[in-house]
């Protein structure tokens, strides 16, 4: 039996765990608010968040006056995605599906990949066919944010392990590897906790800023802005994400 592709079995409760030390609901809610400003959308837009995890900028959006669908593959992330909107009291439309198979005729104003949701399929041909995905369910004015790290930097300053204390008290270790040729960064995240370990890969192919915009045009869209940050900061080789908005050619 073919093995399952390792973003079908990372994202589960490890991933919780260790997503409550690194984001705030006070820091997602700066994210979603100056994401929505750099793409520029009207009230009450219609938002995709592709790859929305636990919906923490999903349900922030929505809080924002926005008409908002959140799509993972996961069943845990969007579970927990569903318990948070509940209890925020908003609505959200939640999507179980590949990122690649965004459902017909949504005419979205905006879509959002955000953190480091892209770059994750087997093939780069697969990452051409999700802006492909998007292009199609983009209405004709729509615009793409795709947040990515930014494979100059992170081959610039390349760390292959580090040890972090986490705030519960527990150990973080981290070693990644880093294929040139392929562009693969592989990482295995282990928890020390309580005299035991958890482990997880995760991989990602990554792109630089020269490649995201070829693939954009390849895909039917216009780069519009490269930024360093969502709140829009100048773009450089030091910088360890980049943020792009895009436009659909028409
Ligand atoms: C790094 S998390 C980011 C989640 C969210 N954007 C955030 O900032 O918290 C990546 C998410 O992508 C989802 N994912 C992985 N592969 C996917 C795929 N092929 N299609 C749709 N979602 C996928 C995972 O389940 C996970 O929730």
């Amino acid at each position: 039996m073919k093995e399952k592709p390792w973003y079908e079995t990372s994202f589960d409760e490890f991933y919780l765990d260790l997503d409550k030390f690194a984001h705030s609901p006070e820091g997602s809610r700066k994210e979603a608010s100056d994401a929505i400003a750099l793409l520029g959308i009207r009230e009450r837009s219609s938002v995709l968040d592709l790859c929305c995890g636990q919906g923490r900028h999903s349900i922030a959006i929505a809080e924002f006056g926005h008409e908002v669908r959140g799509l993972d593959l996961s069943k845990r992330m969007l579970d927990a995605a569903r318990a948070h909107q509940l209890a925020a009291g908003v609505d959200v439309t939640w999507i179980h599906a590949d990122m690649r198979d965004i459902p017909a005729g949504l005419e979205l104003d905006a879509v959002l990949s955000l953190y480091q949701s892209f770059g994750y399929l087997e093939h780069r041909n697969d990452d051409l066919e999700v802006l492909k995905a998007i292009r199609a369910a983009l209405a004709t004015d729509g615009r793409l944010l795709l947040q990515v790290p930014n494979r100059d930097a992170v081959a610039k300053d390349f760390w292959q392990s580090r040890f972090t204390l986490l705030p519960d008290g527990s150990h973080l270790g981290e070693v990644r590897q880093f294929d040139p040729a392929s562009g693969w960064l592989r990482l295995t995240m282990t928890i020390f906790r309580d005299g035991s370990s958890q482990r997880r890969e995760f991989r990602i192919r990554l792109y630089n800023a020269s490649e995201i915009e070829q693939m954009l045009i390849s895909a039917g869209l216009r780069l519009v802005q490269v930024s360093a940050s969502l709140s829009g900061a100048a773009f450089n080789l030091d910088s360890d994400r980049m943020v792009v908005v895009a436009s659909k050619v028409t």
